[in-house]
Parts: structure tokens; sequence; C-alpha cells
């Protein structure tokens, strides 16, 4: 946890390079999926169904959040991206050979919750 007592803490003294732009969105990107991660855990931790529904609301942010920093870094380093590219082939590749047409099983077992769907 960042310590607040310092206004400052977070200030840096200089401008920092592409390079270390691009370290700093991979740190973010991290800090995003550990949010998701806790969130998750939280969610599956509680039966009140109105945290449950808020908790999935703020993980799905994360989640846009981290679509975002992908993007960014993707924009930021095009030879990474290339990268990302050819690893997503690869698993379409592995599903095409095994006969695998939806790829999203997570949502079985994650469902994004609302008030709407807590209702059922
Ligand atoms: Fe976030």
């Amino acid at each position: 946890m960042p310590s607040f007592a310092n206004p400052f803490n977070a200030n840096v003294d200089r401008k920092i390079s592409k390079e270390e732009l691009v370290q700093a969105i991979r740190l973010d990107i991290a800090g995003e999926l550990e949010a998701i991660y806790l969130y998750d855990a939280h969610i599956m931790a509680t039966d009140d169904l109105l945290a449950k529904a808020v908790l999935s609301d703020i993980r799905d942010e994360e989640k846009a959040h981290m679509g975002e920093l992908m993007a960014l870094l993707r924009h930021l380093d095009p030879k990474e991206a290339e990268m990302f590219a050819s690893g997503e082939s690869e698993v379409k590749e592995m599903m095409e050979e095994l006969g695998i047409k939806e790829p999203n099983l997570y949502e079985e077992h994650m469902p994004s919750l609302t008030v709407g769907s807590l209702k059922k």
C-alpha cells in the first residue's frame, strides 16, 4: 500500500524515457490484473448481494482500464504489439485444431453481476 502521508511521495524529479514509460505501463497493467484478482476473490468470499454487485462493477471497470493500458502499450511498443498478435494467433490456431469455437468459459464462473442479475 502506498503511503499518503507525504503528498509528494509519487512525484519524480525528471521526465521518464519512452523505454521507462513502457516499463511503467507494464507495471500499471500488473496493478490492474492484481485489482481484478482481488475483486474476484472478494466477490466469491461474500454472499452480500449489494457488495457482489458493487465489486463486480468496479472489477469490470478495472478490466476496461487494462484494455486501455494494453492499447497504450501496443501504441508505445509496436514490436511488443507484434508479439501479442503472434501469441493470440497461436491460441486461435490451437483452438481450431481442438475444435474449440467459444473461448470464454470464464463468464460461466465469474459472470458480470448487476442488481438485475442478482434478483433472479
Ligand atoms: Fe484501474
